[in-house]
């Protein structure tokens, strides 16, 4: 009996959210894309089409030949899977020639890959924040310090390292000063200090001010007997922000201590990475579970990844990138004048369209759908409770018409 009451709370969790108008599922399920040239790659859903306006795919490199093709070449060499994790029998060449071009990429000595983003974080953090075996030379007492809205992976990289509650810390979104008094306030407490952020923030694409951070965190390295550790997450700011588009560090001309990024969003495919110094990184190899103990990147993947990698940094990168930010101006000129608000205002391919409310930003989402337009609704507990959004993610693929037609409606259907 006590295990059909179990269930029976799980059922109604879900009946709850339902009720909310915040469930998630069911999904909506694409059956295949058009990929016609005269428009954007379009989603075939119950046999009509959508206009994608909640991809990361941020510079359309998803459907890239190039990268088809080297997805294809690294299977036919190695196999569909790594066989074993990576310091069993699971690292393969194609791993080592990813790590090398996304370091040089960064402009950092090393770089590790691991199955997600999620996973370098989950793994990464705890790795950092405190050693992973009894016998540990890596001291167990850090002060984590993390940005109220940082990703959940980050949260939960955080949670899994079990740190005391007094050295887990919570700074006000972007607000540097309430870091800065943090560190203050710690002094002589702790032996080391990690700073973490979001180089863009995910839920509503405001970009880190990455200058201002180094800056507090080198104010108060030497106060620390082991100093301050700035550790960024870029997810969504590599491939889109920064002049050649290497993301917050280029956009803010600084540099985090150790940077995270995913293959999954402007890169169009899948996996995550840590780039960093030599000693953080090698560190890694022997510390970050999701290293340890999950298999790495799948050849074909890690193939593509490399051919995306390799775009990026030459010209046909340059263009996309061109694309995208003039795809972004347009989106912005076309509500310039409009009553439609906005959640925060940015120049990146993230805009977010404040609604305030779950069922309106359902009711919203739904009269797009129903006019061939796919956007998120995000609500509680993505974001706070009267912060429901919908989030709207523009690529270097969408045409002028693309945008022209998506912004008509939001002005049509933007709740009053
Ligand atoms: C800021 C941030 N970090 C990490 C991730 C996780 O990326 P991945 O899909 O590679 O696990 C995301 C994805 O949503 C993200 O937005």
């Amino acid at each position: 009996m006590s295990k059909t009451n179990f269930i029976t709370s799980l059922k109604e969790e879900t009946q709850r959210l339902a009720a909310l108008g915040v469930a998630k599922s069911p999904e909506i399920v694409i059956s295949k894309y058009d990929l016609s040239p005269s428009h954007s790659p379009q989603a075939v859903i119950s046999d009509k089409q959508y206009i994608l306006f909640n991809s990361n795919d941020y510079l359309g490199l998803r459907f890239h030949p190039q990268l088809i093709a080297a997805e294809h070449d690294g299977s036919q060499i190695y196999g569909t899977g790594p066989g074993a994790v990576r310091f069993i029998s699971g690292t393969l060449q194609i791993h080592k020639q990813l790590e090398l071009a996304i370091a040089n990429y960064h402009g950092f000595p090393e770089a590790i890959v691991f199955s997600s983003a999620f996973a370098a974080n989950f793994s990464t953090i705890s790795a950092l924040a405190k050693g992973q075996s009894q016998d540990s030379l890596v001291s167990s007492d850090t002060l984590v310090i993390s940005d109220q809205l940082n990703h959940r992976s980050i949260v939960d990289g955080i949670r899994v390292s079990t740190l005391p509650s007094e050295n887990r810390q919570i700074y006000r979104h972007l607000d540097y000063a309430h870091l800065a008094e943090i560190l203050t306030q710690n002094l002589g407490k702790f032996p080391r200090v990690m700073v973490i952020s979001d180089g863009v923030f995910s839920m509503l694409g405001e970009i880190v001010d990455l200058l201002k951070l180094r800056e507090i965190c080198d104010l108060y390295d030497s106060q620390y007997p082991q100093g301050v550790l700035l550790y960024i997450d870029d997810a969504h700011g590599i491939g889109v922000i920064g002049e050649t588009g290497r993301g917050t560090q280029e956009y803010t001309h600084s540099r985090a201590d150790v940077l995270v990024g995913t293959f999954g969003k402007a890169f169009g495919c899948d996996g995550g990475y840590v780039a960093g110094g030599l000693e953080i990184i090698t560190y890694l190899r022997e510390a970050a579970s999701g290293y340890i103990y999950s298999n790495n990147l799948s050849p074909g993947t890690a193939s593509a990844a490399l051919a995306a990698v390799n775009l990026v940094s030459g010209p046909e990168g340059v263009k996309l990138l061109t694309s995208l930010k003039s795809n972004i101006a347009l989106f912005k000129k076309l509500l310039q004048s409009s009553p439609v608000r906005f959640a925060a205002v940015t120049s990146h391919a993230i805009q977010p369209l404040l609604i305030g409310d779950p069922q309106q930003a359902q009711k919203f989402k739904n009269q797009l759908f129903d006019e061939g337009i796919l956007v998120t609704a995000i609500n509680y507990p993505v974001v706070p409770k009267g912060q429901d959004e919908i989030r709207i993610q523009i690529s270097a693929s969408h045409t002028s018409s693309d945008l022209e037609k998506l912004t008509a409606l939001v002005i049509k259907y933007f709740p009053k």
